[in-house]
């Protein structure tokens, strides 16, 4: 009976040195059903409305005429990048970030798109708002209802994840909180006037319109004002910090359907 319960315990101490991607975000999803038993699984792709009934009003009612479909409408005009991608760059931005095998980094779709302006002998554009952020949300809004799907395919991609995951569950600034401080251990809870939202559904989103903004931000801008609330070291917008993390967001977002653009607020 003894040696039976410390095989049990010596396996289960190897299974959390070893853990993989998929028992994170196993692991993950089962905590966030414990908290949020009222909610299915594509819920997640509303971040805080499907916490907040009161919120959920006001932001059905601004759904009605979307405030970012100007820049959405200005995004689809000045697509020009179908040759720098598969499918002529339509319905595949579910599958960024990726590993990218050449560069040996991650590299978001955001970066594709200025790579394939450097090609091209144009300046690249920058990356928090603006142009390429509508670009983005055009790309996005072709995606709509397809599910994440992102890949570690190599030990080297796989370094890259943990590193991500390393950054989302340090502590940093004054504050001294850690991403999952917020959005892991206390979703749902508020936080002054805020419900925090869950890590799951983060990445479907994006770029959105955060009325607080009153234009289209990409994911990275939301992330560098979370760093601002903590008043922590805020790192560069495609850093590989951020892409990193960025990385290790959107797998824990694996198979949650895109609903870009989004409105926030
Ligand atoms: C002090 C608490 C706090 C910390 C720490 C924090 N955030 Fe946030 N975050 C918020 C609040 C409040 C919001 C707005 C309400 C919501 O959606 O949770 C938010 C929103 C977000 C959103 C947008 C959610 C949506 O549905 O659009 C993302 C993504 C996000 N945070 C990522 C991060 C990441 C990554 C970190 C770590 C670098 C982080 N946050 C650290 C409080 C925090």
């Amino acid at each position: 009976m003894v040696n039976v319960t410390r095989i049990f315990l010596l396996m289960l101490l190897v299974s959390k040195v070893i853990a993989t991607p998929l028992t994170d975000s196993q692991n993950l999803r089962n905590n966030y059903q414990q908290v949020f038993p009222q909610l299915k699984f594509e819920d997640y792709i509303d971040g805080v409305y499907n916490l907040d009934p009161i919120a959920r009003a006001s932001w059905e009612e601004i759904k009605i005429f979307p405030p970012y479909e100007f820049e959405l409408e200005a995004g689809k005009k000045m697509f020009k990048y179908a040759d720098c991608f598969e499918n002529q760059g339509l319905g595949i931005s579910q599958t960024y970030p990726r590993w990218d095998i050449t560069t040996n980094e991650v590299i978001t779709l955001a970066m594709a798109i200025n790579r394939c302006r450097l090609q091209r002998q144009q300046a690249e554009l920058p990356y928090l708002q603006g142009e390429l952020v509508q670009v983005l949300a055009y790309m996005a809004s072709t995606s709509r209802g397809k599910q994440i799907k992102i890949e570690i395919p190599n030990q080297a991609a796989l370094q890259a994840y943990a590193q991500g995951k390393a950054y989302y569950y340090q502590r940093r600034g004054q504050l001294n909180f850690s991403c999952a401080s917020c959005h892991v251990q206390n979703a749902g809870k508020r936080l002054r006037a805020e419900i925090l939202s869950p890590m799951l559904g983060h990445t479907t989103h994006w770029p959105t319109y955060r009325l607080k903004w009153g234009n289209l931000g990409s994911l990275q801008r939301r992330i560098i004002a979370c760093h601002k609330q903590i008043r922590a070291v805020v790192p560069k917008a495609q850093s590989i910090v951020l892409r990193n993390l960025e990385y290790f967001l959107s797998y824990m977002n694996n198979g949650l359907p895109m609903n870009a653009p989004s409105i926030r607020k």
